[in-house]
């Protein structure tokens, strides 16, 4: 069979990616340009700057691509560029070059979903994975336990209520003055400190999370002691929110009889939780290549290849939908 070359694009928050990716698995390019350093002036990503950045960006993070991956344009077959979920005018920088590239070169457009890219970037990462598993969705903006049917088919079993886990990390992490990306701060205190502080759960009927309860027990308690060991702090907040995302996918392995278990986005970086979804009974777990959790256009490549063999082409009327789900 002939070989696929696509190059995927990303550009819904924070970062500028660019990538060629051979059939669906192996990366031969995978460049990040990311904006944390400008963002972390505000204490989170301001949208409009991160769009003016992408359009700053986007051409050389395209043109670096194509000569790390050292292949012709022409050999290109497909340009799949995420579409949503994300910042609206971040989104229409990277649609709206892919848009413009797939035209010029004469190769279809494939309008991707973030989420199934963060999904894809286990396809990356291990070789032999297949579908059906289940997907533990932790990223900054989705919290979901997701039934992947095959690699286009999808059923969402829960989601968050409210705060995306990501988004708890983040907040809890300002709080405390620890900087933006607060998940990563988060990750390194905990390290050294001692899971001895009792933090609430939210406990919800069916697979759905809800992550504002311990959200704001972290906030109310630094507020009253601001001197709490921080250390602490972030353990014992890392510990409740793994004992959260563990037990609602042990309840979604119950109910549905199916133990591969692959966790995606941002937070399963996280040391503490990748090692706790470790210790699951029954269960094969797989997570990420650590920097294939966070955004990156390889995963996008990845799906995008998937949706290709799939047929699922879009045309260049595609719109930028900031709150596409699965
Ligand atoms: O998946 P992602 O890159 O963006 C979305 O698509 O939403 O996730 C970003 C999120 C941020 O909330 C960030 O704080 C979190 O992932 N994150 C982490 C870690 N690395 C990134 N959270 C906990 N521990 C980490 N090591």
């Amino acid at each position: 069979m002939k070989d696929i070359y696509i190059l995927g694009i990303e550009s819904s928050c924070d970062e500028t990616a660019a990538s060629v990716v051979k059939n669906g698995r192996v990366v031969l390019s995978n460049v990040i340009n990311t904006q944390i350093d400008i963002h972390k002036l505000y204490g989170g990503v301001v949208p409009e700057i991160a769009s003016r950045n992408h359009i700053l960006n986007i051409s050389e993070v395209v043109k670096l691509a194509i000569k790390e991956a050292n292949i012709d344009l022409n050999k290109i077959d497909a340009v799949a560029c995420t579409y949503g979920p994300g910042l609206v005018g971040a989104l229409l920088v990277g649609l709206s070059y892919g848009k413009a590239l797939s035209y010029a070169l004469n190769v279809p457009l494939i309008g991707t979903n973030h989420i199934e890219g963060h999904i894809a970037a286990n396809y990356i990462t291990y070789q032999e994975l297949k579908p059906p598993f289940l997907c533990v969705m932790m990223s900054g903006g989705n919290t979901q336990i997701i039934y992947i049917k095959d690699y286009t088919e999808f059923e969402v079993l829960g989601r968050t209520k409210d705060d995306a886990v990501g988004e708890a990390f983040d907040k809890v992490a300002r709080i405390m003055e620890l900087g933006y990306p607060g998940g990563p701060k988060i990750d390194e205190l905990g390290k050294n400190g001692k899971p001895s502080i009792e933090l609430p759960k939210t406990h919800m009927e069916n697979l759905d999370f809800s992550f504002s309860g311990i959200k704001t027990a972290v906030i109310n308690l630094h507020h009253k002691n601001p001197n709490i060991n921080k250390e602490d702090l972030c353990k014992s907040f890392e510990k409740t929110v793994a004992e959260i995302l563990v037990e609602n996918t042990q309840k979604a392995i119950n109910k549905t009889g199916i133990n591969t278990i692959v966790l995606a986005g941002g937070v399963s970086a996280n040391s503490y939780i990748r090692n706790e979804f470790l210790k699951l009974n029954n269960a094969k777990v797989y997570m990420p290549d650590l920097k294939l959790c966070t955004d990156n256009a390889a995963m996008i490549a990845s799906a995008g290849y998937y949706d290709f063999v799939a047929g699922k082409i879009s045309d260049l009327t595609l719109n930028a939908e900031p709150d596409l789900k699965l």
